[in-house]
């Protein structure tokens, strides 16, 4: 599917002034979109990342790309940016009648903002441009769907918590089961699946968490995080980790809990190649789950593992890393503290900043990194500057992705 050529003209003509004002379009788009659906703010977007802008930055970022690449073809940028949304999309259960909803007020903002610039010929090539991503999404969506076995959008299950542990003084990992005993569906590792909780003020408010355990368990695990508020400069407080707490104060053993299958699109390649994990504070959670795959089915290729964190205190699963590694033969660990407190570094235990110059890597290595941006983009560069290719770095951003579409 692609854009008829006289919508590529108008889209070519009028890319550079829609750009300019999607920052302005998309607020408005949700404000339209939440005014006529409060119950989508309440119980489907995540409420968080509205009052930070981040969603619309990914919202816009992403159509904006979407529009770029139709006028400048690159398939594979394409089929990044769109897999990353399907499986956001279908850990969501979003059905295709809700790109109903979304065209309605993102059209009305797009007249809204620009105005009369908006002629018929206009409205119509963006109309096109639109419907071009929504079908490729929903057609992606439904082949999600159909491989995890379950109809269109009947993601949600309710699971049972068989076992909480502290992983480090502010994480805690829950070990859910399913209420008959069945094993649950398997899982790719890397992959995540939402939570759905009740909160106090009766919004549902869904997070994605990464599974923390190997697929053949027959049942899932996820870290959680205890975050903290911080202030802006302007001193209001910025509320944090809304579901991530809630989770962490009120989930215990026996406790039920609303999930979706699991869906995600980082995951490990089957490429006999060598692998770097790398992971910074509680985005372990995801390398976690590969290690814990790569250690059971005795996987033999060469593995480097980085993690880093503030202190030895804070890193998640730190013993797990280091037992996991010691399962596989190939595998080696290093690990950077920014705080190592009384202890010495050692070669695999050094402090700082994670730096990878002096690590063995073979160009050819599939690299997975998760944690916060600067992080992964440290690393990305360090990574492109050792000869290894763009297209074997993967990352998972935990949050809306604002990354892939800014072309990085
Ligand atoms: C997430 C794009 C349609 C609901 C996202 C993300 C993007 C995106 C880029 C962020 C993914 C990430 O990096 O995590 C689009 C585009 C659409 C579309 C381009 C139309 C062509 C819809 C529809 C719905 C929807 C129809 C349902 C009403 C959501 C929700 C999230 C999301 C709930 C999770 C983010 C959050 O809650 O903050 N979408 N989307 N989207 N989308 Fe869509």
């Amino acid at each position: 599917m692609t854009l008829s050529p006289e919508s590529k003209e108008v889209i070519a003509a009028t890319l550079p002034a829609v750009g300019a004002a999607i920052g302005d379009i998309t607020p408005l788009f949700y404000k339209k979109m939440f005014a006529e659906h409060p119950e989508l703010e309440r119980d489907l977007f995540n409420r968080g990342n509205q009052k930070q802008g981040e969603q619309q930055k990914a919202l816009a970022g992403s159509i904006a790309a979407f529009a770029t690449l139709q006028l400048d073809p690159d398939p594979a940028r394409v089929e990044a940016i769109l897999s990353r949304v399907a499986h956001k999309h279908a850990s969501l259960g979003i059905k295709p009648d809700e790109y109903w909803i979304v065209h309605k007020h993102l059209f009305e903002a797009i007249v809204e903002v620009l105005g009369a610039a908006v002629t018929p010929e206009v409205a119509k090539a963006w109309d096109e441009l639109y419907w071009l991503m929504a079908n490729t999404l929903i057609a992606l969506e439904a082949d999600l769907y159909k491989a995890a076995g379950v109809e269109v959008g009947e993601v949600w299950r309710t699971v049972r918590v068989a076992e909480r542990v502290y992983q480090s003084a502010d994480t805690v990992s829950f070990v859910l089961t399913s209420l008959d005993g069945a094993p649950l569906p398997t899982f790719r590792p890397g992959q995540y699946l939402s939570v759905g909780v009740k909160l106090p003020d009766g919004a549902r408010q869904i997070r994605q968490y990464s599974l923390s355990n190997a697929p053949s368990q027959g049942d899932w695990r996820i870290t959680v995080k205890r975050l903290a508020a911080s202030t802006s400069p302007d001193g209001t407080v910025i509320p944090a980790g809304e579901v991530s707490n809630f989770l962490f104060e009120n989930l215990f053993e026996g406790d039920e809990l609303q999930v979706t299958t699991p869906f995600g699109d980082l995951v490990l390649t089957d490429e006999d190649t060598p692998l770097f994990l790398a992971s910074a504070g509680i985005g372990c959670t995801p390398m976690i789950g590969m290690l814990s795959h790569l250690a059971e089915v005795g996987d033999q290729r060469p593995i480097s593992v980085l993690h880093a964190d503030r202190s030895a205190a804070n890193h998640a699963h730190r013993n797990e890393l280091s037992t996991l590694v010691e399962k596989i033969p190939s595998a080696d660990v290093y690990r950077w503290y920014e705080d190592l407190g009384a202890r010495q570094p050692l070669e695999t235990i050094r402090v700082g900043r994670a730096d990878i110059t002096d690590l063995p890597l073979d160009p050819k290595t599939h690299a997975y990194l998760c944690g916060p941006l600067p992080f992964m983009l440290s690393l990305r560069e360090a990574l492109i500057e050792r000869n290894v290719p763009a297209e074997n770095i993967h990352y998972e951003v935990f949050g809306p992705d604002s990354w892939a579409p800014a072309g990085a």
